[in-house]
């Protein structure tokens, strides 16, 4: 086991890009590297080209191959920094999406719920918004939003509320003042369902997930080759509406498109109908690959 990430669905995921020796292949989401390491077996005259936003990923195990490299950067550039390599084309991409076990694991970067820590949370630490200024200079329409579009709160007001009371009387500065506002009071779920709900949604706004991963969407279909494959592995709802979407009709309204004629047009096979989930076993070895959803579809 790989300390650092343990990967998901790692046969699956990459059997799914069905690798050609000779291919051009992604993975903007390098984290540990367990993927990249298992992709770059099958390549031989190809080249893997892999992206994170995390310097921490970066220091990481790198692979030291001739037809490996990696960029430290945002996935939202993949095809400026492709195309700074003379890469106009691929054939497969896999983007593994969320954060990494290291990530969680680090008690100063305010991911997770069991550490005090600055509220912080972003992948790339040169962003300039951290949690603090989520949690303590937006306004109650924000809050609402991201509460209800990335947490799956129906309504918010209760969260949103707490929030603006209590920071009206002290600043909210690390994630253990976050619990504390809500100390017995998480309407009814379990303290660490709660908790996890809320971080998500401050992750999710913070690293601007759900706009970048529309980015990353629409950068692939333009990059990926005929019979190109398009892996992606999802964690929660919001962001496996967007894939789902995406793969079955090339946009993310989640209706096809219409030619004049009224044909359905579509630029992707589906390979999985359904999403792959872990099996028991795997969700037993490694609890945080239990939300996970693959996705697989190819270029038409
Ligand atoms: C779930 S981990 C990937 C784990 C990896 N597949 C493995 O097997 O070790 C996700 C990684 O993607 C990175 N990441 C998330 N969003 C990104 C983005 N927009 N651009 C670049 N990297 C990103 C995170 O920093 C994190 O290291």
């Amino acid at each position: 086991m790989n300390e650092f990430h343990k990967s998901v669905l790692l046969k699956d995921s990459v059997e799914g890009l069905k690798i050609k020796p000779n291919g051009i292949y992604v993975d903007v989401t390098f984290g540990g590297g367990g993927h990249s390491r298992e992709i770059i077996k099958s390549i031989i005259e190809g080249k893997l080209i892999a992206f994170d936003q995390d310097k921490e990923a970066i220091k990481n195990k790198i692979i030291d191959k001739k037809n490996f490299m990696i960029f430290n950067k945002n996935f939202k550039n993949l095809k400026t920094q492709l195309n700074s390599i003379n890469i106009f084309a691929i054939d497969g991409l896999i983007a593994d999406l969320g954060v990494s076990a290291y990530q969680f694991t680090d008690n100063e970067r305010g991911f997770s719920l069991k550490y005090d820590a600055n509220l912080d949370m972003r992948m790339d630490q040169d962003l300039e918004k951290t949690a603090f200024d989520v949690i303590n200079k937006y306004n109650r329409e924000n809050l609402s939003r991201i509460f209800k579009d990335y947490a799956d709160f129906k309504n918010p007001n209760f969260i949103v509320d707490e929030i603006i009371s209590s920071r009206n009387s002290k600043i909210i500065q690390t994630t253990f003042d976050l619990k504390k506002i809500f100390n017995n009071k998480t309407i009814g779920l379990k303290d660490n369902k709660f908790f996890a709900r809320i971080f998500q949604a401050i992750r999710i706004e913070i690293n601007d997930e759900i706009n970048i991963l529309k980015e990353l969407l629409s950068q692939s279909l333009e990059l990926l080759r005929p019979k190109g494959r398009l892996v992606v592995l999802s964690y929660h709802s919001a962001e496996d509406k967007i894939v789902k979407s995406f793969m079955k009709y090339g946009n993310f309204l989640n209706t096809p498109k219409k030619d004049f004629f009224g044909n359905i047009s579509t630029p992707f096979r589906l390979v999985t109908k359904k999403p792959i989930v872990p099996s028991v076993t795997e969700i037993n070895q490694n609890n945080k690959s239990r939300s996970a959803k693959l996705r697989i579809c190819e270029k038409l």
